[in-house]
């Protein structure tokens, strides 16, 4: 297993061009599934969580070709031919029940391993097959797998108890090509799912209600294959403004929407930070005196659970008291274990941190226990003073595109050692 070597109290400089969206892409290339022909993805990072999602696709008889170089992938699912999702691959990522809509929807029927839980929480799976079954597909579950059937899913209305963002995706995706019309309540909002309706109704789908509660389908009989750039990723984004922050370093970040990190904007603005936001850049101007704030996650808009563990570090350095509530997963908090090893005083209540800010963090051995957290001791490393050892940085690994190198063409002393415990 590789891991990380960070030497750390350095101020870094330049700019860091942030990658195409993980987690926009991967539904994307679930629902280039919905079509014959090949459809072209532009700016699709080359991630470990791509690569599965790829892997689950020709699984079912699905070719790409990914040019890694130039971020370009291309899919032809002409040849869907079977329709179970493999327990090896699910359990390596949760995100592959994004194929259980969209097999629904071409197929008809769609096996798909129980994904389990991981490292953050449980993670059911019932409201992705509740809504299935308000589209007419009957679902069981045998030996460990979802095992769903449908002739024809017709259009329903779907109202989710609670906001998912996979959920929503799926029953977006399985309802573009439904009998009729279907309307999602209290749907998610996250950017990734705009980003879904808008590369659907680009192939033909009548999808309406983006940046609303409520989604309304029109089902369609086809989609035809097309070419579409991916949005820039915001937790990237989000997790290298903090790492510039608690650097004191002037950095840029170049390709981001700033509006899909405007709640992370906002916390940052309310601890002192300056920034210049212009049209696709960020730039740091200041972040002396910081002051302690509070945060408390939330679906989109609110404050994203994905930065909920890279701004800890952040709030750990500065002065005074910060509590995080996290609501979204019940066991997010693993990387503060490990913040505490390397000189932080963070104390845990259920879903509730309290973080006593102010403390200098040193550098030590510490393990990545999902992507992340990972990501949090990278940002406390590069704060840290001395050496500081990364290890597990495969979680890292299946979301950060060249996370060493861009760091490195910034000034920070990041190595990665091949093949360590
Ligand atoms: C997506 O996961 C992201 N993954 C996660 O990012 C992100 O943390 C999460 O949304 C929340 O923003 C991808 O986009 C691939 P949810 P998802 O369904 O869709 C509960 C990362 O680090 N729930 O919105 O799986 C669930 O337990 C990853 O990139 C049910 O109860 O999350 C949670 O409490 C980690 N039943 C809440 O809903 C269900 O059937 C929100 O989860 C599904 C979810």
């Amino acid at each position: 297993m590789d891991k990380y070597i960070i030497k750390g109290n350095k101020r870094l400089k330049g700019s860091i061009k942030i990658s195409g969206s993980k987690n926009a892409a991967l539904p994307l290339i679930s629902a280039a599934i919905l079509t014959s022909g090949v459809t072209r993805l532009h700016n699709v990072p080359d991630l470990k969580d791509i690569s599965t999602m790829l892997k689950v696709i020709e699984v079912l008889g699905a070719k790409y070709n990914f040019n890694t170089e130039k971020n370009e992938l291309e899919i032809d699912a002409t040849t869907i031919k079977t329709h179970i999702a493999p327990y090896e691959l699910v359990k390596t990522m949760r995100a592959s029940i994004y194929v259980l809509g969209p097999l629904l929807a071409r197929i008809g029927k769609a096996n798909v391993s129980l994904p389990g839980g991981c490292a953050i929480g449980p993670r059911p799976v019932n409201l992705h097959t509740s809504a299935m079954e308000k589209l007419g597909a009957k679902i069981k579950f045998e030996d460990g797998f979802i095992k769903a059937r449908a002739r024809k899913l017709k259009g329903s209305e779907i109202i989710f108890e609670k906001i998912s963002v996979g959920a929503t995706a799926n029953a977006i995706m399985a309802a573009v090509l439904a009998h009729g019309t279907t309307v999602i309540k209290n749907a998610a909002l996250e950017p990734e799912i705009e980003e879904l309706i808008k590369f659907l109704n680009k192939m033909g789908a009548k999808i309406s209600g983006e940046n609303t509660d409520t989604i309304t389908i029109k089902g369609v009989n086809k989609l035809k294959p097309i070419k579409y750039k991916v949005m820039p990723d915001r937790i990237e984004a989000g997790t290298y403004l903090i790492a510039g922050i608690i650097t004191h370093s002037k950095i840029t970040l170049i390709d981001v929407v700033a509006e899909h990190i405007e709640a992370l904007i906002k916390e940052l603005e309310r601890m002192g930070v300056k920034l210049l936001i212009k049209n696709n850049s960020i730039t740091i101007k200041k972040t002396k005196n910081l002051n302690s704030i509070d945060i408390k996650t939330m679906p989109y808009p609110g404050f994203p659970t994905d930065l909920q563990a890279p701004i800890t570090p952040l709030l750990a350095v500065t002065k005074g008291i910060s509590v995080v509530n996290e609501t979204i997963f019940e066991n997010r908090f693993m990387h503060i274990p490990e913040l505490n090893r390397m000189g932080a005083d963070i104390e845990i209540n259920n879903n509730i941190a309290i973080i006593r800010g102010g403390k200098k963090l040193t550098g030590t051995t510490v393990m990545a226990s999902d992507l992340r957290a990972g990501a949090a001791l990278v940002i406390a490393g590069l704060a840290a003073a001395h050496e500081t050892v990364i290890e597990r940085i495969y979680h890292i690994d299946r979301g950060y595109e060249k996370l060493e190198e861009k760091l490195r063409n910034i000034g920070a002393n990041i190595q990665r050692i091949s093949g360590g415990k």
